[in-house]
């Protein structure tokens, strides 16, 4: 049951102030971490237009130059592996801001690259950095968050990946006249010094607190966001459910954590949500819509301005998601979103393959982004914050995110060539397939997380794969 946060704003009384004032308070400390949100978006952006000018100073052939694009989702997906565990050793804020100088180190050897290599070691450096940051910002988040709002706070992370990428094709423009690449990715350490500094004034993660015997600390932050009673019952709930899991050995038992039982249901819905995010295409909208917009008959410089507005609409989307995804919860987002995409890209397919005309392609691409970001994009990176049991939270996260990359590499990849070979409106119809597969997967395994503590969660994601819930892990949130 949750007590902490009212749902009722506007209650009278002191637990009503404490309440406005936690979620405020929970409300900052969120704006600070989703940063390394808006640096996914950003260093993921900024290189689309960079590259059209980098490319003549170092005279880079065209492996050379897609080498310089993916390099950082390779090093994103290493990020993402090592961070869960220097995470759980050394706190999640620690190692935000960890992150952070790892950002301004990579910005800086990109930015002062006299030749390809330093360029391509820079961007893997700044991969090692967003990587490591998509890992950690849902599992702080999630640990931050009381369950009544954490759906919100979640989806922040998204909202800035998506203005990231806004502002990263706005600064593409701005600096385009003059041609000056290393103006754009100089802009990136601007909020990488955010993330840094910002580190050093949030407080740590009071799951992380508890899981290092510093229930002290935990019970005080606890007590500023949702008053004493129910710090108290949150921890006397935590110590109750660490006896049940020693009694039962219910943790590793000399295995990763990961490869136990109990988290198996979890992994198999965090890393197929991952593989599904990404294998329904979404960045062969992202990273390539100028070159297909190009397709469809339009000029190269319209193209750009394309590629803004289908930013923009995944910003705006992603904004109506932020105000659904606690109210109407992450499986209807989910399905809907899943069954938009499928539509969408039969009809994008349809209109390469009979040939509909620009106008029509373009408002497909627009709908099938605005049905992405509704669902999708923000509903896959709450829920890996919020389906693992708390020992293996940090762990889940960092295996789901580093499969995300993994997957968004591959598709990356392969994409282009596929579509020389099979034609551009076939590919977007396995892309249709695949999210097809994906509404059936959705449908029958994955749990619905809204306003849950994690034994709620857990007892729905065991039933789902057929299992009894056991106790196990730490409360998701800290209301
Ligand atoms: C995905 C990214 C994608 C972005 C677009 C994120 O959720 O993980 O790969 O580029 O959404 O908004």
């Amino acid at each position: 049951m949750t007590q902490g946060f009212s749902r009722a704003p506007g209650v009278e009384g002191p637990l009503a102030e404490v309440v406005e004032a936690g979620r405020r308070r929970v409300w900052r400390w969120a704006a600070v971490i989703a940063v390394g949100g808006f640096l996914f978006g950003y260093d993921t952006g900024v290189v689309s237009g960079a590259l059209l000018f980098f490319k003549h100073d170092f005279r880079l052939t065209g492996f050379q130059q897609g080498s310089v694009v993916s390099v950082l989702l390779l090093g994103a997906m290493a990020g993402a592996l090592a961070t869960g565990r220097i995470a759980d050793r050394l706190g999640r804020r620690r190692t935000l801001g960890i992150e952070g100088v790892v950002f301004l180190v990579g910005t800086a050897i990109v930015v002062s690259s006299q030749d390809y290599a330093m360029i391509l070691v820079g961007r893997l450096v700044l991969g090692l950095a967003v990587g490591g940051a998509s890992a950690i910002v849902p599992v702080y988040l999630s640990e931050i968050s009381p369950p009544s709002i954490r759906g919100r706070i979640l989806t922040l992370n998204q909202l800035l990946i998506t203005v990231g990428i806004l502002i990263a094709y706005g600064v593409n423009l701005a600096f385009s006249a003059s041609g000056d690449w290393r103006g754009m990715f100089a802009i990136g350490a601007i909020p990488a010094l955010v993330l840094a500094g910002g580190a050093l004034w949030l407080p740590e993660s009071p799951a992380w607190q508890l899981a290092h015997g510093q229930a002290d600390r935990a019970r005080a932050l606890i007590c500023s966001v949702s008053g004493e009673a129910r710090a108290d019952e949150l921890i006397e709930r935590y110590r109750a459910r660490t006896r049940a899991e020693g009694e039962a050995g219910a943790r590793g038992q000399g295995r990763p954590i990961l490869l136990t039982p109990r988290v198996r249901a979890a992994m198999i819905v965090g890393l197929s949500l991952a593989v599904l995010q990404q294998f329904g295409g979404i960045n062969t909208i992202i990273y390539y819509a100028p070159t297909i917009i190009e397709e469809t008959g339009l000029t190269a410089s319209n193209a750009i301005l394309y590629a803004v507005a289908i930013g923009a609409i995944n910003f705006i989307m992603t904004i109506v998601a932020i105000r659904l995804v606690d109210r109407v919860g992450r499986r209807p987002l989910l399905l809907i979103s899943l069954a938009g995409m499928l539509v969408t890209l039969v009809l994008l397919g349809l209109s390469f393959v009979i040939g509909l005309g620009a106008g029509l392609s373009l408002l497909f691409m627009v709908l099938y982004i605005a049905a992405f970001a509704v669902g999708l994009g923000p509903v896959f990176w709450a829920l890996i914050g919020e389906i693992f049991p708390g020992p293996a939270r940090a762990d889940g996260s960092s295996a789901s995110t580093a499969v995300n990359w993994a997957s968004n590499f591959t598709v990356s990849l392969v994409f282009l060539p596929v579509v020389d070979a099979i034609g551009q409106g076939e590919t977007f119809w396995i892309l249709a397939l695949i999210c097809a597969v994906g509404l059936a997967f959705v449908a029958r395994y994955v749990p619905e997380t809204r306003d849950r503590e994690f034994e709620q969660v857990d007892a729905e994601l065991q039933a789902r794969f057929g299992r009894r819930a056991k106790p196990t892990g730490t409360t998701v949130g800290v209301s």
